[in-house]
C-alpha cells in the first residue's frame, strides 16, 4: 500500500508527526482498517458523520443519482438541488426563504456574510462575531473565527469583522459566577460593539448557537438576548449551524431551542446536511433577506456550487433523519450522556466543567484542580498527559477527540446504547488512570 506520509499534506496537524491507519470501511458508529482492527467512533470524525458511516441509504442515493446525472452547473436546474432545498426551508421553518448551496461550512458563512451586507447595501459593513469561535479556514472565514491558532494569519479589522468576549460561563469574561448574567453581558456586549459601530455600519452578527470547535456552549439565555439586540439595532443575525445542525443540538437546528424567540435571519449548513458522505454546505435565507436579493445580481458562486451528486447525498440524509426519527434519538441519548459525565465530574476532579447535552454533543473541560479551574494546558495547546489518554481510547478501539484542554464528545447518532455506556466506562477509566499519573508526577515534582 502507498504511504500517505510520501506525497499528501496533512490538516491540522504537524506534518511529520501525521502516523494514522489507511481507513477501507465503515458501518454505523464504526469504522475499521485493512489489518482488521476497528475503532468506535466518539467524535463522528470532525463532528460531521451524523448518520454513521456508509449509511446504505444514502450510499445508494448517490449512486442512483451518478447513474442518472453526476454534474450540471447552476446555470442549469437539477431535480435533487430544488429537493433538498426544499426539505431544508421546510425542516427550518422558513418558508418563502431560499437557499444557496456551497462546497462546506467555511464558504457558507463567507457567503452568508456576502449575503447579509449585499441585502443591507452594505458592502462592506461590519460583522460581529466572537472570541474563542470558529468559522473556517478559508481566509475570510479566518477572520470571522475568533481563533488564536489562526487569528495571526489574517488581519480580521481588514474584512471589517469586529471580536467580542465570548458567552464563557466557566470562565466568564465579566467573572460573573452565575450562567445567566454571563450569557446576558456576553449579548450586552454585542449590543454595545454594534453601538460602538453604528448600526448603520453593522451588516450582520454571526455566532455558533450552542455546539462548537473551541468548547463554547452559550447559556440558555444567550441567543434569545442577541436575537433581541440585533433585532432591535436592524443587523441580520447569522447562526452558524456547521457543526450544531441536524439533530446535533437534540433539534434539526439548535437555535430551533428557543422557538420563536432562536430564529435567525440566515443560517449556515454544513457537515450533517450529507453526514459527510459527499461535500457540501448551504446558506438558508429567510423570506425578508431572499426579497431583498430577489432582483439584485449575485456576483458569487464557486463551480461545483450545489453539485447534484453532494445534493442526492443531502436529499437522502434528510430522509434519513426523519424516517429514523434521529433527531429525538440524540436528544435523548444526549440527555443519557449527559448525566454520566456529570456523574463521572463528581467522581474525577481532573473535570472541571461538562457541557453541552441537548443531544449528542457534550465538551469536558479538563483541569488541574476543580477549586481552582486551572486549565490542565494553557488554551490551545494540549497535554501530553492527554494525548496519552486518546492514544490509549485508540488502542482500545476507541477514537475520542480533544481540543487543547478539551474533550470533544459528538458520537454518531446512530450509535448503539451499549456501545455508548461502554465507551464512557472506558473514558473514565482513563481519566482516572490520568488522575493517579498527574497525581504522582506532582508527588515526585515536591519531593523533588
Ligand atoms: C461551527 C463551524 N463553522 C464552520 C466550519 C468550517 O466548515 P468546513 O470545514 O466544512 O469548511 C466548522 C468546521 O469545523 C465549524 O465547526
Amino acid at each position: 500500500m502507498i504511504d500517505e506520509r510520501d506525497c499528501v499534506l496533512h490538516s491540522w496537524c504537524v506534518q511529520d508527526q501525521w502516523q494514522a491507519p489507511m481507513i477501507v470501511g465503515g458501518r454505523g458508529a464504526r469504522f475499521w482498517a485493512a489489518d482488521g482492527r476497528e475503532w468506535l467512533d466518539m467524535s463522528s470524525l470532525a463532528e460531521c458523520s451524523h448518520l454513521g458511516h456508509q449509511h446504505p441509504r444514502v450510499v445508494e442515493a448517490i449512486r442512483s443519482q451518478a447513474e442518472r446525472l453526476c454534474f450540471v452547473t447552476n446555470a442549469w436546474g437539477a431535480q435533487p438541488r430544488a429537493e433538498l432545498a426544499n426539505l431544508l426551508l421546510e425542516v427550518a421553518g422558513f418558508e418563502g426563504g431560499r437557499v444557496f448551496f456551497t462546497l462546506g461550512g467555511s464558504d457558507a458563512n463567507e457567503h452568508a456574510v456576502k449575503f447579509a451586507r449585499q441585502a443591507h447595501g452594505l458592502p462592506q459593513g461590519w460583522v460581529i462575531a466572537r472570541d474563542r469561535s470558529y468559522h473556517g479556514a478559508s481566509y475570510a472565514s479566518m477572520a470571522l473565527s475568533g481563533d488564536s491558532r489562526t487569528a495571526a494569519q489574517v488581519d480580521a479589522q481588514a474584512f471589517r469583522v469586529s471580536h467580542v468576549a465570548p458567552p464563557y460561563a466557566y470562565r466568564c469574561p465579566w467573572h460573573s459566577p452565575d450562567p445567566t448574567t454571563c450569557g446576558e453581558r456576553a449579548a450586552a456586549a454585542v449590543a454595545e460593539r454594534i453601538d460602538a459601530l453604528g448600526m448603520h455600519d453593522v451588516a450582520a452578527v454571526l455566532m455558533e448557537p450552542n455546539a462548537g470547535t473551541n468548547g463554547i456552549v452559550a447559556p440558555d439565555n444567550y441567543w434569545p438576548a442577541l436575537r433581541v439586540a440585533t433585532q432591535e439595532r436592524r443587523v441580520y443575525l447569522i447562526a452558524d449551524e456547521v457543526m450544531s445542525g441536524f439533530g446535533r443540538c437534540g433539534e434539526w437546528f439548535a437555535w430551533q431551542r428557543h422557538g420563536q424567540d432562536g430564529v435567525p435571519d440566515l443560517m449556515t449548513l454544513a457537515k450533517g446536511l450529507t453526514g459527510a458522505h459527499l461535500p457540501l454546505g448551504a446558506v438558508v435565507l429567510n423570506q425578508t433577506v431572499a426579497e431583498h436579493l430577489r432582483s439584485k445580481m449575485l456576483l458569487t458562486g464557486l463551480t461545483y456550487c450545489g453539485h447534484p451528486l453532494s445534493c442526492a447525498a443531502g436529499v437522502a440524509a434528510i430522509r434519513s433523519y426523519q424516517d429514523e426519527d434521529l433527531i429525538a434519538r440524540s436528544r435523548h441519548l444526549g440527555q443519557q450522556m449527559y448525566a454520566h459525565l456529570r456523574a463521572m465530574q463528581n467522581r474525577l476532579s481532573l473535570i472541571g466543567d461538562v457541557r453541552g447535552g441537548h443531544g449528542l454533543f457534550a465538551v469536558i473541560e479538563l483541569v488541574t484542580d476543580p477549586s481552582t479551574r486551572v486549565p490542565l494546558s494553557a488554551w490551545p495547546d494540549m497535554h501530553p498527559g492527554l494525548r496519552r489518554l486518546l492514544q490509549r481510547g485508540f488502542e482500545a478501539g476507541v477514537s475520542f477527540a480533544a481540543r487543547g484542554n478539551l474533550l470533544i464528545l459528538a458520537p454518531p447518532l446512530v450509535i448503539e446504547e451499549t456501545a455508548l455506556s461502554d465507551a464512557l466506562g472506558l473514558l473514565e477509566k482513563l481519566l482516572l488512570e490520568l488522575e493517579t499519573e498527574l497525581a504522582e508526577e506532582t508527588h515526585r515534582s515536591h519531593a523533588r
